[in-house]
């Protein structure tokens, strides 16, 4: 369209975006054009892959067998009903379905590996729902909240029942299930949860592991729980031919994985058969940057720009490592997109993140409308978890953030969130999300040397994460981290960190048994520290302000979002909430003032406050919803959650310190602070609310690694709170 590209030209430099290179200088074509993700040629090597594509080819998908009330539910949009049921018929997964249905009535185990977006995560559970064998409930595991809501959505739609009824979810601090619910989408997190409760995980029929490439710890631990209980509810072995029929409630395991990784899963389940998907991918076109590029997100928000004028329509996708960045560039797209002429398409910015609120999710599934270009900023959530339909252009950063617990450093060891480079697979994937509906294209904002230089997949989660949480989970089941059969073990310091803090709070005694405190610590779904803090409270009169402090600090958004275009406005904005004692009363007056407004305002004005006083309404919003989850469960354990200290600073200081003895600090003379359990010297962060930067005492949050070590969330507390805790003061205090 060359007279659209003349028009367009004109256009950018009137966005002030003239500095855009054309599409020679700032990316290159990959010499070899195309990739295709075609079916791994390792795989059809492998006498243990079933190619599906040659099994039950004309096999028609059966008939939904969904009870009356679907109908009568669906009869009110019979249309897009019937449309969903097409869809699903479409799906490459459907030629497969009645093999798929057979091996895992023949095995305990089945693996199966499958291209993304092919249909296994929405439609195995249905198909095994309507195959009408199983009777109890089917698990579906997923390492982000985001895609069990948005899974579970879309599933009860194409059941055509209402969402928490045959089709359900429930990921931390939400749940949407009912006593009807047979498949239920959950985070590897919350099945843990369950098994605290359920060690034998009886009240399933079928635990499907989904993204278990991924690797995240809780996929971990899960894979090394269903070890044991395959063991315990079919018999030993894992080869149910035999013994596991004789049971009475056997259990099924699925795990699928998107990349080629199946022959270890496969290993580990005893030769567990591994059935190979075929998805339907178009080649995509690579494209990669001529150099480095310093700013991934300039570097996003100008090749956005370049293929919005130059390129036929289609959606765009763009990576990119976390919700700031897709924050940021959120607001320079929209910026820049407000001022397009009007015979450019329009721009339609949607997000994809994993704490991203329930209702916002469905708007990048909304069909793009005539003369108007989708634009999608995700994390990595979209490479392999959420497949959004109408992506013909992916734009990769070639970044993603990743956990990382640092055993050796600061004693106790220290959470990192790092921005660092994806890996070979993740790019593969990443492209191959521009592929699915026709030939694609895929901008990477790196070079392909250091395309070439990366690695080739992720390193386990449970070698680089901080253990103490689910080190207190299993020992609630009865289980030992160091004798669990872990595809990948852990590090001894690794646990030998989760040990030292579970000791420091008296979770577990010094022969290493669960004690009541901890067994009561693991009730909550919170970090062990924050549950502490949640149980002192009791004793300090304070669960009311304690509950709000906790709530805020398990929120997944920050209180005070990083305004530094307009950082004078919103420190004096805050200054009103600031409290001497630093950030935890500061927290507090926060969220006190705010629900005064929540009980005064409606939605505008609750958060004209908000954007007035620069505070995260996201975050205040989640609190409130943690917050009543954890009055709830205060109510089922007995707990008073109302007991208040008014305007008393000490007991919710006193209380955050049972949490946080790991995190104490005492003033050196030069005016730094030393770690108590640890060896590090540690600055107060810039950010903090705390008036005395010399107070002799500190708690704090968390450490931040930048060009010092820096404490965040800090309260200064006297020294004579801390010689209440003979575990501390029989460290370096002086
Ligand atoms: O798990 P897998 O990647 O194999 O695919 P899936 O998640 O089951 O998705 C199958 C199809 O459903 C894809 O084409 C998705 O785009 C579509 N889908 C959708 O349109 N809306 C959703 N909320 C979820 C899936
Ligand atoms: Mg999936």
């Amino acid at each position: 369209m060359p007279t659209v590209a003349v028009a367009k030209t004109v256009q950018l430099s009137s966005l002030g975006i003239s500095h855009i290179p054309s599409p020679e200088t700032l990316l290159q074509e990959c010499r070899d054009p195309g990739i295709s993700l075609s079916p791994p040629r390792q795989a059809k090597r492998r006498p243990a892959i079933v190619m599906m594509e040659s099994e039950d080819d004309d096999h028609p998908n059966q008939p939904i067998g969904t009870p009356d009330e679907a109908f009568s539910t669906a009869s009110r949009n019979r249309k897009a009903f019937r449309h969903l049921q097409e869809q699903r018929k479409q799906l490459p997964i459907a030629r497969g379905r009645e093999s798929l249905i057979r091996s895992i009535a023949s095995n305990d185990v089945t693996i199966i590996l499958g291209e993304t977006g092919s249909g296994k995560t929405t439609q195995l559970p249905q198909y095994l729902l309507e195959g009408g064998s199983y009777h109890g409930q089917i698990a579906v595991t997923q390492p982000r909240r985001v895609a069990a809501t948005s899974l579970a959505a879309r599933v009860s739609a194409e059941q055509g029942q209402a969402l928490g009824t045959l089709v359900g979810y429930s990921v931390r601090f939400d749940e949407r299930v009912g006593l009807g619910t047979r498949i239920k989408y959950l985070t590897d997190g919350m099945l843990v949860r369950e098994m605290m409760n359920d060690p034998l995980l009886t009240c399933y029929d079928v635990v499907i592991v989904d993204e278990a490439h991924e690797r995240t710890l809780r996929t971990d631990i899960v894979l090394a729980s269903l070890k044991r209980i395959l063991a315990l509810r079919n018999g030993n072995g894992v080869d149910s031919s035999a013994k596991g029929k004789a049971k009475a409630n056997p259990l099924k395991v699925v795990i699928m994985s998107a990349t080629l990784d199946a022959e270890k899963f496969s290993k580990f389940f005893e030769s567990a058969p591994v059935l190979y998907v075929k998805g339907r991918q178009h080649p995509v076109s690579i494209y990669y940057t001529s150099s480095s590029q310093s700013d991934y997100l300039d570097a996003a928000l100008r090749t956005f720009f370049q293929i919005h004028v130059d390129r036929p329509p289609g959606d765009v996708l763009i990576f990119l490592p976390g919700q700031d960045d897709i924050e940021n560039l959120e607001s320079s797209l929209r910026m820049y997109a407000n001022q397009l002429p009007q015979n450019v398409p329009d721009v339609i910015i949607c997000s994809l993140y994993a704490s991203l609120p329930n209702g916002q999710q469905a708007k990048v599934f909304l069909p793009t409308p005539p003369d108007s270009r989708k634009c999608i900023l995700a994390t990595n959530i979209a490479e392999t978890s959420i497949t959004i339909p109408g992506v013909r252009y992916v734009i990769d950063s070639g970044k993603q953030k990743e956990k990382r617990h640092l055993a050796r450093i600061a004693g106790s060891g220290f959470d990192t969130l790092l921005t660092t480079d994806i890996t070979k697979s993740s790019a593969t994937q990443r492209a191959g999300r521009a592929g699915r509906e026709g030939h694609g294209y895929c901008f990477r904002l790196y070079t392909e040397e250091a395309f070439n230089s990366m690695i080739a997949s992720v390193e386990p989660e449970v070698l680089r994460s901080s253990l103490t949480s689910v080190y207190l989970q299993l020992k609630v089941i009865g289980q030992d981290l160091d004798t669990m059969p872990f595809m990948d073990r852990p590090d001894q310091e690794s646990v030998g960190s989760a040990l030292r803090t579970l000791w420091l709070l008296d979770a577990i005694d010094d022969s290493r048994h669960l004690t009541d405190f901890g067994r009561s610590l693991a009730v909550f779904p919170l970090e062990p520290q924050y549950a502490a803090t949640l149980l002192a409270s009791v004793k300090h009169n304070c669960t009311a302000e304690v509950m709000s402090v906790v709530a805020l600090l398990s929120s997944s958004s920050p209180l005070f979002p990083d305004t530094s275009s307009q950082r004078d406005k919103a420190n004096e904005a805050r200054t009103k909430f600031r409290h001497p004692s630093g950030d935890h009363w500061t927290m507090l007056n926060v969220f006190r003032a705010y629900d005064e407004v929540c009980a005064s305002e409606g939605k505008s004005g609750r958060k004209d406050w908000c954007k007035h006083n620069f505070v995260n309404q996201r975050a205040l919003r989640e609190a409130w919803s943690i917050r009543a989850q954890l009055r709830g469960i205060c109510e089922r354990m007995d707990i008073d959650w109302s007991l208040s200290c008014g305007n008393e600073e000490s007991p919710l200081l006193r209380s955050l310190l049972r949490g946080l003895l790991q995190h104490v600090a005492l003033l050196q003379p030069d005016g730094t602070y030393k770690q108590v359990m640890g060896p590090s010297v540690v600055k107060i962060h810039p950010s903090s609310f705390l008036t005395d930067k010399r107070s002799p005492a500190i708690i704090y949050n968390e450490l931040v690694y930048t060009t010092n070590i820096y404490a965040r969330g800090v309260s200064a507390v006297y020294k004579s709170f801390i010689a209440e805790f003979p575990k501390l003061t029989g460290m370096r205090l002086s």
